[in-house]
């Protein structure tokens, strides 16, 4: 069968290691990509890959089964459109857009056209989160109580070189916490409350560099996120995961995400089941189970995951109205903070 031929719109940092992931696969083939610069062009060249200076120029060029998109977040709407009008599914990037009316849009075009949008919250194909879901939804915790999740690590002075990164809209609320707020939408459940504080007091910018964020879900379930990116720490799930390759691996083992329940509790990511044998209570001795860790890329599983929506039907792992959902909760955090008052979430 011939390879599954997928067309990258933008070759910057995240397009180029879905063109890796692709190039490393026997199954997938780069159709070609698309970016206006001039850098973009030189990277194609050197790639002996196929460029055009737009997604539009892609498409027209024909053979192309799926479109990755991985620009800027205001393009993806405008993209996202076109490729449902051309009938060609598409992987956006996270977030699904900026606003939550452009996600409802781009969810609206893709039913009414039939016309799969996947969204690139990669995390959800990590083997290490499936099995933490299947663990929780399961009811493996009993019923979950909490969820405390540390995402504290340090960007390196030149990040913020880029104009975009210093604005509202460019901190780490909206670039990493997005990642946890789909992470516990997918493992816990529906998140229904939004409490936040948010502070630039350390780098000074007109952006937030630190946020403590408590989220109530819908089942009663209460999660705390401490999120700061001007913190020298590992605990991170990009740092201690391994799921990238431009992190380093860490010198001894780091725990991210702290959930628990009324029969046991779980970390990730190691995967660490703690449960009382006999009579539950805090004067007996807890055991652990370390649960098997399954390592695999969740680029590799996503790509994978496309082209089974493509060519077999599959049904999107997410899409865009849940994604939608994610960047709802996302955006309430600033909205809690600014207001200093609860947000509550209703979904339609
Ligand atoms: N899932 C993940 O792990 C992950 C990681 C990083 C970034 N992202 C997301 O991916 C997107 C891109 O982020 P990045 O870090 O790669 O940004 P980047 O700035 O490194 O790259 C963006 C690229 O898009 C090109 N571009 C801009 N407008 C374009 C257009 N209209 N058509 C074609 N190309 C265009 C730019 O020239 C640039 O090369 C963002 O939405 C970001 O949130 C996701």
């Amino acid at each position: 069968m011939a390879p599954f031929s997928v067309g990258i719109v933008g070759a910057g940092a995240i397009g180029r290691l879905h063109a890796d992931v692709i190039a490393a696969t026997d199954f997938a083939a780069v159709a070609g990509v698309a970016d206006p610069t001039e850098a973009g062009r030189a990277y194609c060249e050197e790639r002996g890959l196929r460029w055009f200076p737009d997604h539009q120029a892609l498409i027209a060029a024909g053979g192309v089964e799926a479109l990755i998109v991985a620009t800027p977040n205001q393009t993806h709407l405008p993209i996202g459109l076109d490729a449902i009008a051309h009938g060609i599914p598409a992987l956006i990037e996270k977030p699904v857009a900026v606003t939550v009316a452009e996600g409802e849009e781009l969810a609206a075009a893709s039913d009414r056209a039939g016309v799969p949008v996947l969204v690139g919250h990669h995390r959800r194909y990590n083997p290490i989160i499936a099995t933490a879901r299947e663990t929780v939804q399961g009811g493996g915790l009993g019923r979950l109580t909490t969820a405390t999740v540390l995402y504290t690590f340090y960007k390196h002075d030149a990040y913020f070189e880029l104009a975009w990164r210093r604005e509202p809209g460019g901190g780490p609320v909206l670039i990493n916490l997005i990642h946890e707020i789909d992470l516990i939408r997918f493992i816990c459940g529906e998140i229904v409350g939004v409490q936040a504080v948010t502070s630039d007091r350390v780098r000074g910018l007109p952006v937030e560099d630190t946020a403590a964020v408590l989220l109530e879900l819908a089942n009663g379930a209460l999660v705390t996120v401490s999120l700061s990116d001007t913190a020298v720490t590992p605990w991170s799930w990009d740092l201690s995961s391994g799921e990238l390759p431009n992190y380093p691996a860490q010198p001894a083992p780091v725990t991210s995400h702290f959930l628990s329940g009324t029969e046991g509790s779980l970390t990730l990511p190691g995967l660490d089941l703690w449960r009382y044998d006999g009579e539950k209570s805090w004067f007996a001795p807890i055991s652990r189970q370390a649960l098997p860790v399954t390592r695999e890329s969740p680029y590799l599983r996503q790509l994978s995951h496309l082209r089974d929506v493509v060519r077999d039907g599959a049904r999107p792992l997410i899409d865009a109205v849940d994604a939608t959902r994610t960047l709802r909760a996302t955006l309430a955090v600033h909205e809690a903070a600014r207001q200093r008052q609860r947000q509550e979430l209703h979904y339609g």
